[in-house]
């Protein structure tokens, strides 16, 4: 029997929404067809999103959606992507598969979206092949509320009032895509470009975020901070952090998404489980400069990256999605909620069509991924406090590959219900586990697991193949404050307790 203790009385930190937050880029199908079919569609769609994947999306309650890239950012000029929509320029996306982009998915659109999902905007600027007046104007185009020339162009396009701007990205991948450029050089032109990112409205701050490492890249951490980290906080409001999962932890060996040997599933979650020592890595690095945890780590692109399904564009990245891919969200949302002192939000790349997806779509179909389910089963933890918790996990897989077998997160809600996510990394054994809150006494259980094989995933024909399901614990020793259940083998779980003090009623 496996232990867990689950320690109410100590909350741990606050579970920023925003770290189950989303990627959306001008890549493949993930906009366009994705996500914007436009007003004139046969899709359904209100205002040219498409209602079903905005309908998908807000049942996972997206907190935030960043756009629109990624390496397209560091090439993309906002005012392409204004006014009449037959006037705006063509243009060539260059670094994902040379397509024509006719703009006609701009800010303004970028925005509706947002408000049709509710929720908050993450812009992500271009320091790679832009100007600084050109994102200092996009910033005042889209958040300055009296008459400057911007904002009465944002009113001429048939936009009176300002939209919020909530994080404000200062180039992407600048190590790479962004303009190979060194740490010290861009923690230099940060500090110049900041400058110039003004927050019009004391009510709204746009939170500046600057281009963190690349993986284990602490060098970059270190020199960025070094060069740009201001000890009056002015300056930045986060450091982001790029880390894809590929199964071997080599790029020329990614293997396919749906063909993949066991061996390839342990490698793939061993991967995954590196995110919590690059959190640990970067976050110490962090805390010699910010050792009040003021600036937040932005996990801002994760996820698994395979290659691309056999007989599509390699340039759209387009991918299916199996149990494999919901072991490894499971295992990153449960070391982003262990990690919420310093984790304020995080990214999964991409949203539909591309890479890790939470939705599938092909022509006027679409289907949810497992990935998908693991989001609304976490969406119990957004904004929850993180509770003190520890399970006694063993290890799993094959001969040279072990793994620590199950991952958890435990937060309590703000009706006080306390949330349990766990996964369970083995494909052969099922986990029983006893969990004990301590000064608890638990008066009812719910729950869902997803569970199927490490390739078991959904398709357009048959959708639904594999999905969340009702779950039910063996036992409740209520008065003891226990529970008594049973993990799945290949399998994320979520628990809703309903407890009440033991020093409340006698
Ligand atoms: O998510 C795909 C790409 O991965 C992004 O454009 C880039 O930032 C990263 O390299």
């Amino acid at each position: 029997m496996v232990k867990m203790v689950i320690n109410p009385a100590r909350r741990t930190g606050h579970i920023c929404p925003e770290v189950q937050g989303h990627f959306a880029e001008h890549l493949g199908r993930c906009i366009y067809n994705g996500i914007y079919v436009g007003e004139k569609s046969h899709i359904p769609n209100v205002n040219g999103m498409r209602s079903d994947v905005v309908e998908a999306l807000k049942e996972i309650h997206v907190p935030v959606l960043r756009w629109p890239g990624g390496c397209f950012a560091d090439e993309y000029h906002w005012k392409d992507g204004i006014g009449p929509k037959e006037k705006r320029k063509r243009t060539i996306n260059t670094h994902w598969g040379g397509e024509v982009e006719d703009n006609s998915f701009g800010t303004h659109e970028f925005m509706e979206l947002c408000r049709q999902l509710g929720c908050k905007t993450y812009i992500n600027g271009n320091l790679g092949s832009g100007t600084i007046e050109e994102m200092a104007q996009w910033v005042e185009y889209m958040t300055f509320e009296g008459h400057s020339s911007m904002a009465d162009l944002r009113r001429e396009n048939g936009r009176q009032e300002p939209w919020n701007v909530d994080y404000f990205g200062i180039g992407n991948e600048n190590w790479g895509c962004g303009g190979n450029m060194r740490p010290e050089y861009y923690g230099d032109l940060y500090r110049q470009c900041q400058t110039f990112i003004r927050s019009y409205r004391r009510s709204h701050p746009v939170r500046k975020i600057a281009c963190g490492a690349n993986g284990e890249d602490y060098q970059w951490t270190e020199k960025v901070l070094e060069t740009a980290f201001d000890h009056g906080y002015g300056y930045m409001n986060g450091l982001s952090l790029h880390f894809y999962t590929v199964p071997s932890g080599k790029w020329g060996r990614r293997g396919f998404a749906l063909d993949f040997t066991e061996q390839q599933y342990y490698q793939t979650l061993r991967e995954a489980l590196k995110m919590e020592e690059l959190i640990l890595g970067h976050g110490a690095i962090m805390d010699r400069y910010d050792p009040e945890k003021k600036i937040g780590m932005i996990v801002d692109e994760w996820g698994t990256w395979f290659e691309a399904e056999p007989g599509t564009n390699p340039g759209f990245l387009f991918q299916q999605n199996t149990m494999r891919d919901a072991l490894v969200a499971g295992i990153h949302l449960n070391i982003f909620n262990k990690h919420c002192d310093r984790v304020k939000m995080a990214n999964l790349a991409q949203v539909v069509n591309v890479l890790q997806a939470v939705i599938l779509t092909e022509g006027e179909r679409m289907l949810k991924t497992p990935t998908w389910y693991v989001f609304h089963m976490y969406r119990y933890h957004q904004d929850g406090e993180l509770l003190e918790s520890f399970l006694e996990t063993g290890e799993t897989g094959m001969e040279d590959c072990r793994i620590p077998d199950m991952t958890e997160s435990v937060s309590e809600d703000r009706e006080g219900k306390i949330q349990i996510t766990i996964t369970n990394a083995s494909l052969s054994e099922s986990k029983a586990v006893e969990a004990a809150l301590t000064g608890r006494r638990v008066k009812a259980v719910k729950g869902t697991a997803l569970a199927a094989d490490m390739g078991g995933h959904n398709t357009f024909d048959e959708p639904e193949r594999v999905k969340e399901r009702e779950y039910q614990a063996d036992r409740i020793a209520g008065e003891e404050g226990k529970i008594f259940f049973t993990v799945p083998p290949c399998s994320v779980l979520h628990l809703e307790v309903e407890t009440e003090s033991t020093t409340d009623k006698e």
